[in-house]
């Protein structure tokens, strides 16, 4: 740098004045202004590199339009070398460095790999798999999540993090551990888990009562008898004690991670979040016992076999969205491909930036990748990544770049706007959980008939909010409960007084066959809604063959899963007979509906071939006065739209597999690429984000 005409102390000076300027301009506007509205960002490990490489990779990621990166959630032995003996030092020289290249910092609790110190002198902390084997150092998440001790040493090291870094300006949020998953049956958690359910169920009787203890001799007369039902419930155990047991893992994970935001939070600033990362609709706890006491959501989104299924991958987003019912973020996602399943195909060119988008169409206002450079050595040296071993940009790079450019022009407009449904789906891991360990077909997917209602209903209607039973539901004109199987005394009142309200309630097959003990309604299904819906199952029926079924919606066609239905109420109506089938599904009922004041409430009996569920879709949106945003869409074009007070941003992204033309009402902003558009030409993967008033 050179100042001319100046004298040579001068010149020192004023160099001086603009390299301290550097350094505290962009800090102080980086922390007035928070971050970007819209972030790209990337998991980066600069515990795993030289110190000198910092800044190459920075620079790289600025270049890439990165704002922000994740770090420090694998790194406590970095942290925290020998008990007691901390080192934030480099984090904090990592971090501000960050800053300086206009990059926020959202920083992990590394408690998903405690230090070989840690566990060697507290085995205890180390979880017990069913056969009673300790894990050992080597891998991660070898935690038992409901050790005291863990604990302990959890909440110690989150709290001295949050004190160094609680007031950093670049760091934007926290968040807690990594990817939620393991428990652990050691005798100590046994004991936890039978106090758990000495609360819950106050004494012996009453537990023995709703379980049905006198089956096969599961009535206990002491706490201590109780055991931990293997493999998490999967294999084997009264349906009481295996729902039991997931609550008391979710409510487990809650106090988990409890422990550390109770150590964060007074520390830092009110603006950081505290989040921690999900994985779409894993199962084996209740995302939305935890999640309660979190600011945001994130999840981390991986397509495994190198495709984006828009509606499968639509339907995780909008979970996710739907634990807070808010804007979401992406914490991680593949550059390309991951390295985990049996064959890993890259996404082909061009999707990882329309997958992007599609998050962002979704509710998300950040898209992390992992990672950024992989490890030269360790468990995934495969996987994708945005610069290669020798530090520079791998094929794919440029097109993440492109995405971060993007986001950067089209943040402003997507600043402060959300997603809006007309329908919401209604998701239960209570209910998962309790098809999982009796199927009864194993064709039967909960997940799979989620999405067979989600697919058609999201081109209708261009949103659906995925929630559970006990939210708030008058602001939806359609409902629907596919395989809501366990229904609560408490969600039944809420569904019933949606009906009564105006709404219209669609139920799945399997619905409403469980109750709060996972024990078997005794008005059969859908159990407390029986009475509403004027009718019932009368069997139920796995299939081996597809079963023709005929009526009002016209031809259907029924497979995996059929049930015969009865109309006891003069005002049902039957919208869908079985044709001649296994003998005793002959003639009955498929799908019938009943008309409540304004609303409805209708009993979908099967699972149907996904042609069908497109023309029982066209009916429950004619039925419930569905709109379409943005009509004339071509098929395989997903649109969505994102809200604002006063104009609506609608994100087009082409999935078809080939060039699409997409007419709009009235022209639009071109947000990535300037000037108006009155129609949208999309190449495959193509992306167009378009702004217009509300
Ligand atoms: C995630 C995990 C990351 C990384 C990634 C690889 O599940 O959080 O740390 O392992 O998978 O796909």
């Amino acid at each position: 740098m050179k100042f001319p005409h100046q004298p040579r102390a001068r010149q020192f000076l004023l160099y001086l004045l603009v390299c301290l300027a550097a350094l505290v301009l962009p800090t102080a506007v980086m922390a007035e202004n928070g971050p970007p509205p819209l972030l790209l960002g990337t998991a980066w490990y600069p515990e795993q590199w030289p110190e000198s490489r910092w800044e190459q990779d920075l620079t790289l990621m600025q270049q890439a339009h990165i704002h922000f990166v994740r770090v420090g959630e694998f790194a406590w032995n970095k942290m925290e070398p020998a008990e007691g003996q901390y080192d934030f030092d480099w984090l904090e020289r990592a971090v501000n460095l960050a800053g300086k290249h206009g990059i926020y910092v959202v920083l992990g609790t590394p408690t998903a790999t405690p230090p070989a110190w840690l566990t060697q002198k507290y085995p205890e902390t180390l979880r017990v798999d069913d056969t009673g084997r300790r894990d050992e150092h080597g891998n991660r998440a070898q935690y038992n999540w409901a050790s005291p001790k863990y604990r302990e040493l959890a909440r110690e090291i989150a709290g001295r993090m949050a004190k160094r870094f609680g007031h950093n300006p670049y760091v934007i949020g926290w968040q807690i551990d990594n990817e939620y998953s393991q428990t652990s049956s050691d005798p100590a958690t046994q004991k936890i888990f039978q106090d758990w359910l000495k609360q819950h169920y106050g004494t012996l009787d009453n537990m023995n009562q709703r379980w049905s203890g006198q089956y096969w001799s599961e009535w206990y007369s002491d706490w201590s008898q109780i055991p931990i039902p293997l493999h998490g419930g999967i294999d084997s155990g009264n349906p009481g004690i295996l729902l039991s047991w997931r609550r008391f893992t979710s409510d487990t994970w809650r106090s988990y991670q409890k422990n550390q935001i109770d150590a964060i939070r007074p520390e830092c600033d009110p603006r950081m979040f505290i989040t921690t990362n999900t994985m779409g609709f894993f199962i084996w706890y209740d995302h939305y016992v935890p999640q309660q006491d979190l600011d945001m959501s994130a999840w981390d989104d991986y397509f495994s076999n190198g495709k984006v299924d828009p509606a499968a991958n639509g339907a995780a987003h909008d979970l996710t969205r739907g634990f807070k019912q808010k804007n979401f973020w992406v914490m991680e996602t593949q550059p390309g491909f991951v390295n985990w399943s049996d064959v890993n195909p890259p996404l082909a060119p061009g999707a990882d930036r329309a997958a992007a988008w599609h998050d962002v169409a979704h509710g998300a206002d950040a898209v992390g990748y992992w990672q950024w450079r992989s490890a030269l050595n360790g468990q995934e040296q495969y996987h994708g990544t945005l610069v290669g071993p020798d530090g520079t940009p791998v094929p794919i790079y440029p097109e993440i770049q492109r995405t971060g450019a993007e986001f950067e022009r089209a943040g402003a407009v997507l600043k402060d706007t959300h997603v809006e449904s007309q329908v919401a789906i209604l998701h239960s891991y209570e209910s998962r959980w309790a098809i999982e360990w009796q199927p009864q077909s194993s064709k039967f997917d909960p997940i799979e008939q989620l999405i067979s209602y989600y697919r058609p209903l999201r081109e209708i209607a261009q949103s659906i909010d995925i929630i559970p039973a006990t939210r708030s539901l008058s602001q939806y004109k359609l409902v629907v409960a596919p395989a809501y199987n366990l229904i609560t005394a408490e969600e039944a009142q809420n569904l019933i007084a949606y009906v009564n309200g105006g709404g219209n309630l669609v139920l799945g097959p399997r619905s409403g066959m469980k109750d709060i003990d996972n024990a078997l309604q005794v008005e059969r299904q859908p159990g407390p809604l029986v009475p509403l819906l004027g009718g019932r199952v009368e069997q139920y029926y796995s299939l081996t063959q597809p079963v023709p079924a005929e009526g009002k919606l016209g031809s259907m066609t029924a497979e995996i899963w059929a049930e015969a239905l009865s109309t006891k109420a003069p005002d049902d109506e039957v919208l869908l007979t079985y044709g001649k089938s296994n003998g005793w599904l002959d003639h009955a009922p498929a799908i019938i509906t009943r008309k409540v004041s304004k609303g409805s409430i209708t009993y979908v009996g099967a699972c149907f071939d996904a042609a069908s569920m497109k023309t029982l879709a066209d009916w429950m949106a004619r039925n419930a006065g569905l709109t379409t945003p943005l009509p004339n869409v071509p098929a395989g074009v997903e649109a969505s739209q994102r809200y604002g007070a006063n104009h609506v941003v609608t994100i087009l992204v082409n999935f078809s597999g080939s060039e699409k033309d997409v007419p709009l009402p009235i022209p639009m902003d071109n947000v990535l690429e300037g000037g108006k558009m009155s129609t949208v030409h999309l190449v495959n993967y193509g992306v167009a984000v378009l702004d217009h008033p509300r």
